[in-house]
């Protein structure tokens, strides 16, 4: 079965176990509220290592305390059942740690006095998401580099979802020489579209209903960009079309939440700076727009890697 570990010494001594037979460890981080998106990071690792480990960890650090870091869905042990459930072996071993061992000097201190050890991946952490939320990336790489030297795994698995954590983390493997291969797996979807997130949860019906603009706004530019648009502008606006055309439609619902337009952006893959009027040579395109108090955020790339 799966080995459940709340220690980080009881994960390292299996981890030993792992190494001296010979094994390789492929692994996963996540924040729970485990979906489709998450269990696909999974599989994909068993096909590239011998054994597979999770970490499950709502990491206080990358949360503005504006946030939802209390009410983010925690649902372990639905996370544990589904974990369970899948093929024998895909999943060898999932550590669920206490932010005090994570954090052993205690969160306050590292957030609020910022006294410790961080990471922190310049140029590429205060655009797009962090235009918004300036200590997330900050937050992130200290946590995936703590559980990288906890983990020492030979190989890591994340979503194209986060795309700009993709980018940053990919920074942080190469400059602090982490020997570990980075593996960036497409984005999950249900079956309209819509990019699967463990936010997806706070969405009424109707908000998970419009929640499909992002999908919508994103195809146009990659359709138009297919037909051959290479216009910053014109790709912007007939994306900004489809979200004003939303925006109208839900205020006229009466229901009492709004569309909150965040950011569209055509950035450049490496640097992440917005690409100048013409588009050459491919793009993310990226957004994030808020339905009533859920954040949402999507991107596809558009002719890159
Ligand atoms: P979390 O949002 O739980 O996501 C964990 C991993 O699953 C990330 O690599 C994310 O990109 C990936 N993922 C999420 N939704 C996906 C989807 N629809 N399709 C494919 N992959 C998807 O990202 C985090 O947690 C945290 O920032 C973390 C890296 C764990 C650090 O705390």
């Amino acid at each position: 079965g799966v080995q459940v570990f709340n220690r980080i010494a009881d994960f390292r001594s299996w981890r030993r176990s792992i190494l001296m037979n010979g094994q390789t460890l492929g692994y996963v981080p996540t924040m729970g509220a485990l979906h489709a998106g998450h269990i696909g990071l999974a599989q994909q690792a068993r096909k590239d290592a011998d054994h597979v480990a999770l970490t499950i960890f709502v990491n206080p650090a990358q949360f503005a305390p504006h946030e939802d870091l209390a009410s983010y869905p925690r649902t372990l042990q639905a996370d544990l059942n589904k974990i369970g459930e899948l093929p024998v072996g895909t999943v060898s071993a999932v550590l669920v740690p206490q932010v005090n061992e994570v954090y052993p000097n205690g969160i306050e201190l590292e957030v609020e006095k910022q006294v410790g050890a961080f990471v922190e991946i310049k140029g590429l952490s205060h655009q797009l998401e962090g235009g918004t939320r300036p200590h997330f990336f900050r937050g992130v790489a200290t946590v995936v580099s703590k559980f990288f030297n906890i983990i020492q795994p030979d190989h890591a698995y994340f979503g194209q979802k986060d795309v700009q954590q993709c980018v940053c983390l990919k920074r942080l493997v190469q400059d602090l020489h982490f020997p570990i291969e980075l593996h960036i797996c497409p984005t999950t979807r249900e079956s309209d579209g819509l990019a699967m997130s463990s936010r997806n949860v706070y969405l009424t019906p109707s908000q998970r209903k419009h929640a499909l603009v992002l999908y919508k706004m994103l195809s146009s530019i990659e359709s138009d960009y297919r037909n051959g648009e290479r216009s910053r502008e014109r790709l912007l606006s007939k994306a900004m079309g489809i979200y004003y055309a939303e925006e109208k439609q839900v205020a006229a619902l009466n229901e009492g939440w709004n569309m909150k337009f965040d950011y569209l952006s055509l950035a450049d893959p490496k640097t992440l700076n917005e690409k100048p009027e013409a588009i050459e040579g491919g793009c993310i395109a990226s957004l994030a727009i808020f339905m009533g108090k859920a954040r949402l955020i999507d991107n596809f790339l558009i002719d890159c890697e």
